[in-house]
């Protein structure tokens, strides 16, 4: 039994010793498990006891041949100790699944059970050893280039727009004053369509030509040229005094490589003293225990809103599904995205040549402080080559 040196597992233990059961008690340090082995002994029990990490497959593959030494082949496993993630590489923690495998250099046949305590570092263990799994695989089903097809389309503007694009676009209208703008990842026009009222004359590249279709459905909307492709490797042929990429769409970029390119791609359309803007949300995945979670987005009579999330550290990216289930039925809205916080981002900046001019914490030029969520960060060419 592991994780008998107090608690409930010494209460297990000593149980199991009266009932007959020669013991064998496994934890980090043997001199815990001595009031464990002294109370079983002082009832004429037998109980040996053991020191191994259960963490680690040589120690625990050589205590369990003292065990087999000493007391004999076990007939049952009781796993009580609680190791957080590390559980993932506990042989004895992975014995109840593989019954008649083998734990170190032992065969293994013995009945294998979990208490709550090991149950729970199980748990813990299932989604860390589903993280470790999943690293680097794509989330299951998912395209990223097919990701805003035409039913994601149809509800772009309908479900996501957010509500703050009149300040958006006064921002960017500030900053071209009077340039031509791109915007990269352009989508259904949600802001090059107002962003143009203004009079500013704005171009778009964007993957998806459904996003596109739509945008060519609204008013206007055949009057911004839009470039099919992938924002961080096609060119319009052009340059522009503002080049922006809103609502977290550096994300949808998927590796690093790819961000820093879509930064040396923006560098490229910027005249002389053109600024790239970026807006993004600060990240909260990595600071989320588990690396998994479900945030309750929205709680209605008749529907909800759930944010289903997966993080990988590693890779930095979230696989994120926002699922709305209501009485007409359940809607996925899955969605991946590599996340970096804003200094990462300036480092991408300065690899395009580019440095921070100005970052804001909203549209209205709110200042940037450690309680911002997002981002919006103003690139431009140092002062001395901007010319
Ligand atoms: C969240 S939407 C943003 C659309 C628009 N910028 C807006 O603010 O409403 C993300 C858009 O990025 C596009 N997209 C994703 N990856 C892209 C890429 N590598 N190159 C160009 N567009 C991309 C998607 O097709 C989608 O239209």
């Amino acid at each position: 039994m592991t994780g008998a040196a107090r608690g409930i597992g010494a209460a297990v233990a000593e149980r199991l010793a009266r009932d007959g059961l020669a013991l064998a008690v496994i934890d980090l340090d043997e001199a815990d498990c001595a009031g464990t082995v002294e109370a079983i002994r002082s009832e004429g029990g037998t109980a040996l006891a053991l020191a191994a990490d259960v963490a680690d497959d040589g120690l625990v593959g050589d205590a369990v041949a003292r065990v087999v030494a000493e007391v004999g082949p076990p007939t049952v496993l009781v796993s009580n100790a609680g190791i957080g993630p590390r559980a993932a590489t506990s042989p004895l923690l992975t014995a109840p699944m593989m019954p008649t495998g083998s734990v170190g250099p032992v065969p293994w046949s013995a009945p294998a059970f979990s208490t709550d305590a090991a149950s729970c570092s199980q748990a813990q263990r299932a989604s860390c050893s589903r993280a470790q799994r999943t690293e680097g695989e794509e989330m299951e089903g998912f395209a990223p280039r097919t990701s805003f097809g035409y039913e994601a389309s149809k509800r772009y503007d309908a479900e996501d727009t957010r509500g703050d694009e009149e300040q958006t676009v006064a921002f960017l209208a500030r900053l071209a004053s009077g340039r031509d703008a791109l915007e990269f990842a352009v989508g259904t026009g949600r802001i090059a369509l107002p962003l143009r009222r203004t009079g500013v004359r704005v171009d778009g590249i964007e993957l998806s030509p459904d996003m596109v279709d739509r945008m060519r459905e609204k008013p206007d909307g055949d009057k911004i040229e839009v470039t099919m492709g992938d924002m961080s490797r096609v060119t319009t042929g052009r340059t522009y005094g503002l080049v922006y990429l809103v609502y977290n769409t550096i994300g949808n970029l998927l590796s690093q490589d790819d961000q820093v390119r879509c930064f040396e791609n923006a560098a490229r359309h910027l005249t002389g003293e053109g600024v790239f803007v970026v807006e993004c949300r600060i990240p909260t995945a990595p600071a989320r225990p588990g690396r998994q979670y479900v945030d309750a987005e929205h709680i209605g009579v008749d529907h909800v809103g759930l944010d289903v999330c997966r993080y990988d550290p590693v890779t930095q990216i979230l696989d994120e599904n926002h699922v709305r289930i209501s009485t007409e039925g359940i809607v996925f809205g899955p969605i991946r995205l590599r996340l970096a916080h804003p200094p990462e981002f300036d480092l991408m900046a300065r690899i395009a040549g580019l440095r921070l001019r100005e970052r804001w914490g909203g549209w209205e030029r709110e200042p940037y402080t450690a309680a911002s969520w997002r981002h919006i960060s103003v690139y431009g060419r140092p002062a001395d080559t901007a010319c």
